[in-house]
């Protein structure tokens, strides 16, 4: 090929990092791509951004669009412009958007708009719970995409039952799987766990508006990891949502007066794989934590009522439970026999390779292609 096919991956809030970070080294192994790494700004915090970055061996992003914080409309709706405005001068063949956050529908709606190729990755998944912001961007971003990537075969059935095309869906496995592959041997040798003097201990993390924006959801969820605290030790890296939902409703101090509450700033990806890889039990309402720990085999309870990702009920280790449940079924698990971990079709550490693959096909390349590392 005589230009490299220019691919813009967007990136903007904590979860998308560690799926653009293994697709970047694949497209920059080839040699007919060019990735351009944009990042919307979304999230901006060092502990929610720049850490990732160098964890994941990313260099600097190519454009920064630096929209910040602001209420969804208005920061995806800034996302867009931004985006828009960086297309005139900085035409990508592709566009590829990754995950469910607000970064993800605006520039998969502004690709789709200016005639641009677009793919979704983590395409397909569903909650069929409209009230949560990601299942919205999910619906439209698969609507808005040219190509569709599913992480597992239910997603490829949501999207068949949604009259998607068969030919717009490329089944590819699980892209974060391959960063946890990657960065496995730095993750071994983190030892965050030992720094910090803990062993059999829970780990938790929320930051879903529809846990902690509810104060008389809050309050139960933290009476309930007290509760677990009493007989073990639980780590809690706290959110800057949750941070200030905690303060708000004068709950921080009364976690923290707690001798087994750890609560931590938000941690860097390899920290807090360190801690997860560790832990007895995780507690929490992440999407992503749901995949890691049903790869890794530990015992995952997650405070949803739903989840759109129902293999890691099906094949992993995750249970969907009620607030008020969490220090009963949390005992229950720590002190229940483990299954051995199930593997997941296709979530192998190889997903990069056969998303530049599913691309070089869809952008008609015949060049030979680069193996790419995973
Ligand atoms: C977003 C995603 C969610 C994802 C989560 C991971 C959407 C709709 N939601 O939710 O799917 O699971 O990221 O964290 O895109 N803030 C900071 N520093 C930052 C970023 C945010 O202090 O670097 C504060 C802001 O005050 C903001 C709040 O955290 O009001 C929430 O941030 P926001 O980006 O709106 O959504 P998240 O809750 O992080």
């Amino acid at each position: 090929m005589t230009s490299l096919l220019q691919v813009h991956l967007i990136a903007g809030a904590r979860p998308n990092f560690m799926k653009v970070a293994p697709l970047y080294h694949a497209l920059a192994a080839t040699d007919w791509a060019r990735p351009v790494l944009v990042h919307t700004g979304q999230h901006y915090d060092a502990a929610m951004s720049d850490a990732f970055f160098t964890d994941l061996q990313l260099p600097v992003p190519d454009h920064h669009l630096g929209v910040g914080s602001a209420n969804h409309a208005q920061q995806t709706a800034r996302i867009m412009a931004g985006y828009d405005t960086l297309c005139d001068t900085a035409v990508p063949d592709w566009t590829i958007v990754v995950g469910d956050v607000n970064s993800t529908i605006a520039c998969a709606l502004v690709a789709a708009k200016r005639g641009i190729s677009c793919a979704h990755l983590e395409a397909g998944l569903r909650s069929r719970d409209r009230s949560m912001p990601e299942e919205i961007n999910r619906l439209l971003t698969d609507q808005a995409c040219d190509l569709l990537w599913p992480p597992s075969q239910d997603g490829v059935d949501n999207l068949l039952a949604e009259n998607v095309p068969a030919a717009r869906i490329e089944l590819v496995g699980n892209i974060m799987i391959d960063t946890l592959v990657m960065l496995q041997p730095a993750i071994a040798a983190a030892g965050v766990p030992e720094s910090l003097g803990l062993s059999g201990y829970v780990l938790a993390t929320f930051h879903r508006p529809a846990n902690v924006d509810d104060p008389v959801r809050l309050a139960t969820i933290c009476e309930q990891l007290l509760t677990l605290a009493a007989r073990r030790p639980v780590v809690f890296p706290v959110h800057p949502r949750t941070r200030a939902r905690l303060n708000d409703a004068g709950l921080w101090a009364r976690l923290a007066a707690h001798p087994q509450m750890h609560l931590l700033e938000p941690q860097g990806y390899i920290a807090f794989m360190s801690l997860v890889a560790q832990a007895g039990l995780i507690v929490t309402d992440s999407g992503g934590i749901q995949e890691e720990t049903s790869y890794l085999g530990i015992p995952c309870l997650t405070v949803r009522p739903n989840t759109e990702r129902p293999v890691t009920i099906d094949l992993g280790t995750n249970r969907l439970i009620e607030p008020g449940s969490i220090a009963q079924l949390g005992d229950a698990a720590l002190d229940g026999a483990r299954g051995p971990a199930q593997a997941i079709p296709l979530w192998d550490g190889h997903t990069a390779e056969r998303v530049v693959a599913s691309l070089a096909r869809a952008a008609g390349v015949t060049a030979p292609m680069v193996s790419a590392a995973s």
